[in-house]
């Protein structure tokens, strides 16, 4: 690290930004390919989002269902994506989840054993078979721990924690780093890199209520579609039937969907199991969307609780199965609401999830279309299209974190190095000194005002006037974004970050609100009321781009599916 008047310099030849599953499985590729890896991350490591995907990874292993394999695995994605996924994509992801999953294995990872001593693998929604392999309900977490013990030891990765980029830098076409602010000693960095991976992660903290920890506000997309990135899917983030809704504190809190893997069953208030009304085959296992809009229909029609939810109830199981296979979510109700799983029901309602949209990858190397610069995991998109499978996550960031981490460091090591100029870090470092003001408007009101109307016009069904009334409130709000501020300095400053924060989650609201107008149908998580139906000329992908201040799109379509694949699928998706 150099030191130049009013910044410090770092140079290295791979930048990942974001310390979540997939942003450290591609440390763990950078590492072998021996090159000097920087790794800055907005919290702290091992504290990632990536622990709240608690239930499981999927991978067709087969050892508690053995007619599983990768072309179920492979045709339950597509159908969940409604077919708007990129099927490249898609065929790696269910051909390498088991690969990835037994190095999980061999690097640490305590799985759950099925009696035999194979990895225990569990139900989950709209998977054909039991698919998710798990380590009780803290599967994210013991991810996480695993990948960590594989890099950190390493003399060739640096992790800087509670770093929070502000800006990619480009030479003509070329990402060549970043600037970030260090928001532990409210000092600036300039960090020089070959080659730069965003793995920041999704935007959930764009709505009121969502099982999403306060980094996810949708940074790394941000940066990456201001560095002339293309976007795609804006349209389609995901509800997760399942969060807390009381106390209000933990309002969104995650509840797993193991608990209905498990065998949990959903009430409503008249003691009626609704989910046979809605879907009598797959039941509380059918798709996350068609699950959270049955709850949510039933609280709208009045047969939702006091704190406006329904129940979940897996107290039947008794307690050693409960306190076995779902601890920490016995632990949650107990220590936040005073609930003991093992006797009572749940009180749980729709929380905002996971962002199938996202920066637009090459499928072979998850290079963006901007030279230098790569995306994986939630920040990139085209697995999952127009909805995600629960476990397809932690499938995904093993899978492409391992693709994504080879080819940045290929391209790290034929890259050309550059330096970022002292007058864009100087004029960076002033933009953002700008908010410290003490009349400033206050970030935190905006944030509300933005959560507000995303709720409201932007939630679980969506219709034409909802959505452009959503347009025009994040149009005015913006206005006063000029005159945001905050005092205070630039060192541990949480007012501050929401001054940087509330940007990239205007970018991300307002992308998404336009992709919800354009795409008139319902398709997946993108439910609209005044089209409710899917459409086949909406077999297609919209995508986003910058060119200089204007914002322009286009749809576009994957190839046709090769004769191996296209097999596999139904017919129906024409329908
Ligand atoms: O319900 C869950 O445990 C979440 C998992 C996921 O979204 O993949």
């Amino acid at each position: 690290m150099q030191e130049k008047e009013g910044y410090k310099t770092i140079k290295t030849d791979l930048l990942i930004i974001g310390a979540g599953g997939s942003g450290l499985r591609a440390a763990v590729e950078a590492v072998k390919a021996g090159i000097k890896v920087t790794i800055v991350s907005k919290s702290l490591l091992g504290k990632a989002h990536t622990v709240m995907a608690e239930g499981g990874i999927a991978a067709s292993l087969g050892d508690v269902d053995p007619e599983d394999n990768w072309k179920v695995h492979f045709k339950d994605t597509m159908v969940e994506g409604v077919y708007i996924s990129d099927w490249r994509l898609v065929e790696k992801l269910a051909k390498e989840a088991p690969d990835r999953v037994y190095e999980l294995e061999r690097m640490g990872a305590l799985f759950d054993r099925t009696p035999e001593k194979k990895i225990m693998q569990r139900a989950f929604g709209a998977h054909t078979y039991r698919r998710l392999c798990h380590v009780g309900d803290k599967t994210g977490l013991e991810l996480l721990r695993t990948l960590e013990d594989q890099i950190i030891h390493s003399e060739n990765v640096t992790v800087l924690d509670e770093i929070f980029v502000t800006k990619l830098v480009k030479n003509k076409d070329k990402v060549i780093g970043a600037i970030a602010l260090d928001m532990k000693k409210g000092e600036f960095l300039a960090i020089n890199s070959k080659s730069t991976i965003i793995a920041g992660g999704g935007c959930g903290r764009i709505y009121e209520v969502t099982s999403n920890s306060w980094e996810s506000t949708g940074d790394g997309i941000a940066l990456a579609f201001d560095a002339g990135a293309e976007v795609r899917d804006m349209e389609m983030i995901q509800f997760h039937p399942t969060g807390m809704i009381w106390p209000s504190g933990v309002r969104g809190l995650l509840v797993t969907e193991g608990v209905r893997g498990e065998g949990g069953l959903l009430y409503n208030t008249k003691g009626e199991r609704f989910m046979l009304r809605y879907s009598p085959v797959k039941k509380e296992l059918d798709a996350r969307d068609v699950v959270a809009r049955a709850i949510y229909n039933e609280i709208k029609e009045g047969r939702g609780t006091e704190h406006g939810g329904v129940y979940l109830d897996i107290s039947y199981k008794g307690k050693d199965f409960i306190m076995k296979k779902l601890p920490g979510m016995y632990t949650q109700f107990m220590d936040f609401a005073g609930v003991d799983i093992t006797k009572e029901k749940m009180e749980v309602a729709p929380t905002t999830h996971y962002y199938m949209g996202g920066i637009k990858v090459d499928p072979d190397t998850n290079a963006t279309n901007v030279e230098g610069l790569f995306a994986v995991g939630e920040a990139a998109s085209g697995v999952h299209g127009a909805n995600r499978l629960g476990g397809n996550s932690l499938a995904d960031l093993l899978v492409f974190g391992k693709y994504v981490g080879e080819s940045a460091s290929l391209y790290a090591k034929e890259a050309k190095e550059y330096e970022i100029g002292e007058k864009v870090v100087m004029d960076e470092i002033n933009r953002i000194k700008g908010f410290l003001k003490k009349d400033g408007i206050n970030p935190y009101t905006l944030t509300e005002k933005l959560r507000n109307t995303m709720s409201e016009n932007v939630g679980i069904i969506r219709e034409e006037n909802g959505l452009k009334k959503a347009l025009s409130d994040i149009e005015e709000i913006k206005k006063d974004y000029s005159k945001v501020g905050i005092d205070g300095s630039l060192k541990f400053n949480p007012g501050l970050l929401q001054c940087m924060e509330l940007y990239n989650m205007f970018t991300i609201s307002e992308l998404l609100v336009k992709g919800a107008i354009l795409r008139k149908e319902s398709r997946g998580a993108h439910f609209r009321s005044d089209f409710p139906k899917k459409d086949k000329n909406w077999l297609k992908n919209i995508i986003f781009r910058k060119n200089g201040d204007k914002l322009e799109s286009y749809t576009s379509t994957y190839p046709d599916l090769p004769p191996h694949l296209a097999e596999i699928l139904p017919e129906e998706k024409y329908e």
